[in-house]
């Protein structure tokens, strides 16, 4: 039984390492090492190269080490028969919230145009609000989402949440399915995306999406990039009727250079850097699984692949 780590972003020896710091026992290598790949019954990947899940024949599981499980379903050579297993975590929930309420009260203060204002050497106050003056409309109500949404009532804003199946959150007015989007949409001046990229979901953030949001609406996105329709985003900030947006993932990552999401004014971004998960806190949930595979136990944290995340 043995864990093999597939990723190609430079933070391979960090997950070996919080592996081995919890349990000195057990046998993990990097895929591009020399490894016996018969004794691999665990894949602990992310955003691996398509096709590098194939040469395990006794894989019991797939791990992604992050909530995501998108890059997975994208490869068409994964052994989706497996479990698949995601990240479930209490600091990949507060970072994301953490993260949303800086973007939102930052757009909020216009802190984003008074850079530019600045730089630009041109006073011009602008008119203010206050939080209780908006509404967030968070979209996905799952484990970041949630603790978004509640966080965002908690000091003050108006939050509706959208998901598949109805919630009750607390502080939260909750609205499901495509019936209950449209009314969730039409009262929502900042949109927050914090859904799974399915193929449901893929290009929700289009301009149909954006022409029921009131005139003025803020766009965030911390999902993936699948889900904004990137030319439809510029068309509605550009025609006046989004006052802009701050993207934390892309199409492609990272943007390709001359990408006009660059030098847009009014568009904000950062570098698939919301939520990153924690390998401290996430370490004990993949050795738990890790564990749980020899004792023939259910795996925490199972990805439903019927609905794809
Ligand atoms: P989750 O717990 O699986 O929650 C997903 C939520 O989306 C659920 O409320 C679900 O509704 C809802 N949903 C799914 N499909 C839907 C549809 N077709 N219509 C309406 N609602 C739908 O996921 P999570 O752990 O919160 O993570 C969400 C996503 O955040 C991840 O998949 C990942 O892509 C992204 N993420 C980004 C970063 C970053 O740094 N930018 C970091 C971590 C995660 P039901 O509950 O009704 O099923
Ligand atoms: C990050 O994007 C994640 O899915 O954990």
């Amino acid at each position: 039984m043995s864990i093999v780590i597939i990723r190609n972003d430079g933070k391979t020896d960090l997950w070996k390492a919080a592996l081995l710091r919890q349990d000195s026992t057990v046998k993990v290598y990097d895929h591009r090492e020399d490894h016996p790949r018969e004794a691999i019954t665990m894949a602990l990947i992310w955003k691996h190269p398509k096709g590098s899940l194939r040469p395990y024949p006794n894989l019991k599981c797939i791990a992604s080490a992050g909530a995501g499980v998108d890059f997975i379903f994208e490869d068409p050579e994964a052994p989706t028969h497996l479990p698949i297993t995601r990240v479930v975590d209490p600091y990949l929930a507060s970072d994301m919230s953490e993260h949303v309420l800086a973007v939102i009260l930052g757009e909020l203060k216009h802190l984003y145009a008074y850079k530019a204002q600045q730089l630009a050497g041109h006073w011009q106050p602008r008119s203010y609000a206050r939080i209780q003056d908006v509404t967030v409309g968070v979209m996905g109500l799952g484990e970041l989402g949630a603790l978004t949404a509640k966080d965002l009532a908690r000091v003050g804003f108006r939050v509706l949440g959208w998901s598949r199946t109805q919630k009750d959150i607390p502080g939260v007015s909750c609205f499901h399915g495509e019936a209950g989007q449209r009314e969730f949409l039409s009262k929502a001046n900042m949109l927050v995306c914090l859904l799974p990229l399915t193929p449901e979901t893929t290009g929700i953030l289009n301009r149909e999406v954006f022409a029921r949001l009131p005139k003025g609406a803020y766009v965030v996105n911390v999902a993936r990039g699948g889900h904004l329709v990137d030319v439809d985003l510029l068309e509605q900030i550009d025609a006046g009727h989004l006052s802009g947006a701050c993207l934390d993932v892309y199409h492609q990552e990272p943007l390709p250079k001359g990408h006009p999401f660059w030098k847009h004014p009014k568009i904000m971004m950062t570098p698939h850097y919301a939520s990153v998960s924690d390998t401290h806190s996430v370490v004990p949930q993949i050795l738990e699984n890790y564990h749980r595979l020899s004792s023939g136990k259910e795996l925490l944290h199972q990805v439903d692949k019927d609905k794809g995340y």
